[in-house]
C-alpha cells in the first residue's frame, strides 16, 4: 500500500522552484538552510548527539530499542494488551473467528481487516465507543492456499473471496467499558456495536449531492452510494461523530486503456489514478468496472461522517470537504465556534487542505450540528518561502475556477478538487498524511511521509530535500489561534532519517540512536498537549532498517524536535491509530498488516509471507492461526498518565 499509493499523478510543476528553496533558506536560516545544503551534500551533517539533553524533554518514559523481530515491544513499566483482533465478534450475532472457514456473512459481523484510524467517542466516565477504520485487505495473508494474487492477475479470486474482502473493509464501532481489572475491555455484542462495509448504504451530502457525475444505473439520484473503502485515518468531531477518510479509492476500479480513453472525464480519472486495478472486485461487481459504470469512481474519495451513537444511522459522504486521497480529517473547534478540519491528500506532490464550516457548532445540541459539514469553505495551502501559508479558497466562480476552465459549478470544484487546487497553484508536498491540530497550543502538525520522486529542481521551502525517502514534519501556527485565518505561518519541526547519515536529517538534541525514525504517518496529541508520531515505512531493508512504531516528539523548549521510541510493531506491520483517552491513562494503537511489508528482506525470513507461511503469527502465535491486524491498548502499570 505504501509503495503503491505514492505514484505521482500531479503534472503541475508551477510552484516547484529551487529559487524558492534558496530564498527560504536565506530568510529562515538554520534548519532549513542546513537541511537544504546537507541534502545536496554541500555541507557535512554535524549531529546533535554529543550535546544531548534529555532532561529538557517533556517525556520521562524509558525509551525502547529500535529493531526488528516477530512481536511488539512497549516502554518498560507499561502493558500493551491486545484489545481486539481481525475476526473477533463485533455484533451480537457474530460467530467466532474460523480462519479456515471464512465467509462474508461472518466477516460482516466480525472485526474487519487492517485496522487504521482509532477514535474514541465517550458515553460516560467508564464507557465509550471505539471507532476503527479497516483500510484494506491482503489476500495472501487472509486466505489459506491463495498466495499473492496481484502477480497472477487475480486469477484465483472468486466471488466468495471478493465478498469477504468487501466485508472486511470499512469500519467497526465497538463499545468499550472499564473491566474488573480496571482496564478497558470490549463489549462483544454491545448495543452500539456495528460494522460498516464496502456495501453499506450511504447518503451523499453537500454541493456534489445529486450531481449528474454521481448518478449511476443503480442510483439515478446520485445521492445513495453503496459503501466506503480504503478508509485510512479520520477524526472525531466536537459533536461526537466519526469521520472516515477515503484514501486510495482508485485501486478498487478496473478498466483498460481503451475504457479510460473513452471515459467522459478521462483527464479527471487520470489525475486521481483511476483505474488502479489493485483488486478483482470489478470482475464480480460491475460498479468497479469503469467501462460498465463510468460514474462510480466519482462516488469515492470523500470524507464519510458516521453517528456512532445511532447504530441504525446512515453514514453521509460530506462532499463539501473535497474529493482526493484523504488521509485523515482531524478537527479543531475554532475560537469563533466554527469547526475547522485539516486534511492531507496522500500522494507524492499533492496538497494540504483545510475546511472551515459556515455555521458555529452548538455544543449543547448535537442535532443542530448534524449537517454542519455540508456548508463551508474548503481551501488549499500555498507554503511561501518566507514562512507564510496562504489558504486559497476552492470556490466556484473565483480566480481560475470558472466555466471556461471546466468547472461548471461548485459540485465540479469538489468532484475535481485536485484539478481545482492545481489551477490555484497549491504547493506540491512530500505526501501529506495526518494533519494534526494541537488544541492545547493551537499549532498544527503536518506529517509528510516521503517522496523519493522529488528532483532537486522540484524542491521548495516546505519540501527541502530531493529524493526524500525519509519524510519530515511541518508545524503550522495559526495567528492568535484563529484556524479560519486566511494566512498562517509555518516552520520545520524535524527532517527525518538517520542523524548520523548524510541524508540531511535534523533532530532535536535529545534524540538517541533509537529515537529517530523515517516515514511519519499518523499523529496524536495527548491531553497534556504533547505530540506522538506513528510511522509507516520503517521495515527490513528500508532506510532505517527498523520496525515501524510510535515515537514521542518534543515540540517545546530546548528538546524541540527530539524523538523517543515508545512502541515497536511486529515485523511487517505499520503503526496506525494512536489515540489517548481524555485522562491520558490509556493509549490505543492499531497494528496494521503484520507479517507484510519488507519481510522478505528480514534476515530471519527471506521469502514471501503468506497465510500458510507468515513471517510472524502475531498476536496469537498459534499454529494454523494467521497474523491478525489488531488494536493494542497501552496502560501504565500501577496507573497514571502515559509518557
Ligand atoms: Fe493509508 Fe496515507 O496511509
Ligand atoms: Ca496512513
Ligand atoms: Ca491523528
Amino acid at each position: 500500500m505504501e509503495a503503491a499509493d505514492d505514484l505521482p499523478s500531479n503534472p503541475s510543476d508551477a510552484p516547484r522552484f529551487a529559487a524558492v528553496l534558496n530564498r527560504r533558506a536565506v530568510m529562515k536560516g538554520g534548519l532549513a538552510a542546513a537541511a537544504a545544503l546537507g541534502a545536496t551534500g554541500l555541507v557535512p551533517f554535524t549531529g546533535p548527539a554529543a550535546k544531548a539533553d534529555s532532561s529538557a524533554s517533556g517525556f520521562t518514559f524509558e525509551e525502547i530499542e529500535a529493531g526488528i523481530d516477530a512481536t511488539h515491544h512497549v516502554a518498560p513499566g507499561y502493558d500493551a494488551d491486545i484489545l481486539i483482533r481481525w475476526g473477533d465478534p463485533v455484533t451480537s450475532d457474530a460467530p467466532a473467528f474460523d480462519p479456515m472457514n471464512q465467509n462474508a456473512e461472518a466477516q460482516s459481523r466480525q472485526f474487519g481487516y487492517n485496522n487504521d484510524f482509532v477514535g474514541i467517542v465517550p458515553l460516560s466516565d467508564d464507557r465509550a465507543l471505539l471507532c476503527v477504520n479497516h483500510e484494506y485487505t491482503n489476500e495472501e495473508l487472509m486466505f489459506p492456499g491463495l498466495g499473492d494474487q496481484e502477480a497472477v492477475d487475480f486469477k484465483d479470486m472468486t466471488a466468495d473471496l471478493v465478498a469477504i474482502e468487501k466485508a472486511a473493509h470499512g469500519a467497526s464501532v465497538v463499545e468499550i467499558r472499564r473491566g474488573a481489572t480496571g482496564k478497558l475491555v470490549v463489549v462483544p455484542g454491545g448495543a452500539y456495536n456495528r460494522r460498516i462495509t464496502a456495501d453499506t448504504p450511504m447518503r451523499v451530502g453537500g454541493p456534489a449531492a445529486g450531481h449528474a457525475r454521481l448518478r449511476t444505473a443503480a442510483d439515478p439520484t446520485g445521492t445513495l452510494v453503496l459503501g466506503t473503502f480504503n478508509n485510512c485515518a479520520g477524526g472525531i468531531t466536537p459533536w461526537g461523530t466519526y469521520l472516515m477518510a477515503e484514501e486510495n479509492f482508485h485501486g478498487y476500479f478496473q478498466g483498460d486503456d481503451a475504457a479510460l480513453a473513452a471515459h467522459p472525464h478521462a483527464a479527471s480519472l487520470k489525475r486521481y489514478g483511476v483505474p488502479g486495478g489493485w483488486y478483482a472486485w470489478g470482475r464480480f461487481d460491475t460498479r468497479f468496472d469503469i467501462a460498465r459504470e463510468p460514474n462510480e469512481p466519482h462516488r469515492f474519495g470523500w470524507i464519510v461522517e458516521v453517528d456512532p451513537k445511532d447504530p441504525t444511522s446512515t453514514p453521509v459522504k460530506r462532499t463539501a470537504l473535497g474529493r482526493f486521497k484523504h488521509e485523515g480529517a482531524e478537527t479543531i473547534l475554532n475560537g469563533d465556534g466554527r469547526v475547522v478540519v485539516y486534511m492531507g491528500d496522500d500522494q507524492r506532490f499533492d496538497y494540504v487542505y483545510r475546511f472551515v464550516s459556515d455555521k458555529v457548532v452548538d455544543p449543547d445540541n448535537p442535532a443542530a450540528n448534524r449537517d454542519i459539514l455540508d456548508s463551508g469553505e474548503l481551501s488549499v495551502a500555498r507554503f511561501e518561502a518566507d514562512g507564510t501559508i496562504v489558504w486559497m479558497p476552492l470556490v466556484h466562480g473565483t480566480g481560475p475556477l470558472t466555466v471556461e476552465n471546466g468547472f461548471a459549478s461548485q459540485a465540479d470544484v469538489m468532484i475535481d478538487t485536485r484539478l481545482a487546487a492545481d489551477a490555484l497553484g497549491a504547493t506540491p508536498m512530500d505526501r501529506p498524511e495526518d494533519v494534526q491540530p494541537n488544541p492545547v497550543t493551537g499549532r498544527v502538525y503536518v506529517m509528510l511521509t516521503n517522496n523519493t520522486k522529488r528532483a532537486a529542481d522540484q524542491r521548495n521551502a516546505a519540501n527541502p530535500r530531493a529524493e526524500n525517502g525519509y519524510g519530515h514534519i511541518v508545524e503550522i501556527a495559526a495567528p492568535h489561534g484563529d484556524h479560519a485565518a486566511r494566512e498562517m505561518t509555518w516552520d520545520m519541526l524535524v527532517l527525518c532519517g538517520d542523524p548520523k547519515g548524510d541524508v540531511g536529517a535534523q533532530w532535536g538534541p535529545g534524540t538517541t540512536a533509537n529515537g529517530w525514525f523515517t516515514a511519519p504517518d499518523n499523529a496524536a496529541v495527548d491531553p497534556g498537549g504533547r505530540l506522538w508520531v506513528s510511522t509507516d515505512g520503517n521495515r527490513p531493508g528500508s532506510h532505517s532498517n527498523r520496525c515501524d512504531g510510535l515515537w514521542a516528539m518534543d515540540t517545546e523548549g530546548p528538546a524541540r524536535g527530539s524523538g523517543r521510541h515508545f512502541f515497536r510493531c511486529p515485523v511487517g506491520a505499520e503503526m496506525c491509530g494512536p489515540v489517548f483517552t481524555a485522562d491520558g491513562e490509556t493509549l490505543f494503537l492499531a497494528v496494521q498488516h503484520p507479517a507484510d511489508a519488507g519481510v522478505s528482506k528480514w534476515a530471519e525470513f527471506d521469502r514471501p509471507s503468506s497465510f500458510d507461511d507468515p513471517a510472524t503469527r502475531w498476536p496469537d502465535f498459534q499454529d494454523g492461526m494467521p497474523p491478525r491486524p489488531s488494536v493494542v491498548m497501552v496502560t501504565k502499570r500501577g496507573g497514571g498518565r502515559i509518557g
